[in-house]
């Protein structure tokens, strides 16, 4: 840490972090602007000068969450009112100013693109509450490095924003616009990561496929990340169904170090519900590039996102949902209740399906994946995979843990000398639908 303060007079910062991997890194991020800027950081809110909380708007269950959080929180500033509380991130872009009215305990509101001005924002917050919420067209961080967790995991932000524009989705209107990370400063991150014993990277973007800078894409970008002397395995997420380019998926197929793995969402089976959500595709067209991907990349693992109940989903079109899932056979998903998000293009349409009716579907549709998973996962006894070790099992008992090139937790019985960026060999001797039992070989 560069800092010529006395460690026990930095004021400390405490950071809550709530929503998708981005958020998670942008919390690094705010962690690394904050430790140049002069401030240590604190482990739990009660050890804190600053409380932040950075936060998700994607369905109004993640913004009740915060706001829940943020009145226990305020009960601490209660007791010390020097104690000062922000929100940072998609809420805080998404609510603006009216958060101060609805918790005027509130210090500081900062969206996405204002991380840079945090410890200004902090020096100034006296009795008004500071509220920065500009979206920047260029802001891409390009130059920070986020505070790295350690792991032999990273994930690197090689694009911000997103001009999708799906009908259900606020992301463009709290992240803002498309915008990608020079080349440059995604090699010189993966560099430093590699050189701290990271040996996987993870490439981030809302649609991270739809990457460019220049003359580079996002095939061309792969390539070069994968070519960084220390790094053995190369991920990305989330890739957009349209964006996938033939050059991304010869990359996928030729170079060894970007593993088979894909999570491309689908949101929905039924033709009519996509395109009242402007995904920009057709079921068939979704299906002729998963049987493209599959064809060119083998033992490719695919996982998807999707919605229940959107706007005028019928019976039928929900059915087609589940058709399209055991046509595809993910090896995971993830699943949501349809939420209505002010802002968006569907909003104004308003909820067709009951609360009651969505929860029966969402029931439903994962009990299928349920089964699909293990079913996928069963398939694989007796198959051998190298895994990346990551570290104890989470149950513990001396077990370790990793991920086999198509992203699915293994576990087995630790061995003398084995460490946290290793590469081993196993052999999968049972599963769940969620995980791998095996043995080293
Ligand atoms: N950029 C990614 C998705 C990011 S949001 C992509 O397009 O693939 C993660 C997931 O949240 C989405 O894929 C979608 O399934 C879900 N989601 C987004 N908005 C939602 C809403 N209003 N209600 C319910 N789920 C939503
Ligand atoms: Fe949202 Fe669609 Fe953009 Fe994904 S692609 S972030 S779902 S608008
Ligand atoms: Fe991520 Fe939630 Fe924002 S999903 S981009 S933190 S709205």
């Amino acid at each position: 840490m560069e800092t010529t303060i006395e460690t026990d007079e930095r004021p400390r910062v405490y950071l809550e972090t709530y929503g998708c991997q981005m958020n998670i890194t942008d919390s690094q991020l705010v962690a690394a602007v904050l430790s140049r800027a002069g401030f240590a950081s604190a482990a739990r809110p009660e050890d804190a000068d600053v409380i932040l909380l950075n936060t998700c708007a994607i369905r109004e269950h993640a913004e009740e969450r915060v706001l829940g959080r943020l009145s226990d929180l305020a009960r601490l500033k209660h007791r010390r009112p020097e104690l000062r509380l922000g929100l940072l991130g998609c809420m805080a872009q998404h609510n603006r100013a009216a958060l101060v009215e609805k918790a005027p305990y509130l210090d500081l509101v900062a969206g996405p693109d204002a991380y840079r001005r945090l410890p200004e924002m902090l020096g100034r917050a006296g009795f008004d509450a500071q509220v920065d919420v500009r979206l920047d067209r260029a802001e891409t961080y390009g130059d920070i490095s986020p505070a790295h967790d350690g792991g032999v995991r990273a994930y690197v932000t090689v694009m911000r924003g997103c001009d999708k524009f799906c009908a259900f989705c606020v992301v463009p209107y709290v992240r803002g616009r498309e915008r990608s990370v020079a080349p440059e400063d995604v090699l010189r991150e993966v560099r430093e990561l590699a050189a701290r014993g990271v040996r996987e990277v993870v490439l981030l973007g809302q649609t991270v496929n739809a990457y460019r800078f220049g003359d580079v894409d996002f095939a061309a970008l792969l390539r070069r990340v994968a070519a960084v002397e220390g790094i053995e395995r190369v991920r990305f997420t989330s890739p957009h169904p349209s964006d996938v380019s033939d050059a991304m998926i010869e990359a996928m197929a030729t170079e060894p170090r970007i593993q088979p793995y894909l999570h491309l969402p689908v949101q929905s089976g039924s033709n009519r519900v996509l395109a009242a959500m402007e995904r920009g595709y057709t079921v068939e067209r979704y299906l002729e590039l998963v049987a493209r991907l599959r064809r060119a990349i083998p033992g490719l693992a695919l996982s998807t996102d999707i919605i229940v109940g959107f706007h005028g989903e019928a019976e039928r079109d929900f059915e087609e949902t589940l058709a399209l899932m055991r046509a595809v056979g993910y090896d995971q998903a993830f699943t949501f209740k349809y939420s209505l998000r002010e802002h968006t293009r569907a909003f104004k349409l308003g909820d067709t399906v009951s609360e009651e009716e969505k929860s029966r579907r969402l029931a439903e549709v994962i009990a299928l994946q349920e089964s699909i998973s293990l079913e996928r996962n069963r398939a694989l006894l007796g198959e051998r995979f190298a895994v990346l070790i990551e570290g104890p099992a989470r149950r513990g008992n001396g077990m370790l843990a990793g991920k086999t090139p198509q992203f699915k937790t293994a576990i087995f019985a630790s061995a003398r000398g084995l460490a946290p960026g290793d590469t081993v060999t196993v052999r999968v001797d049972d599963a769940t639908a969620h995980s791998l039992a095996c043995s080293l070989v």
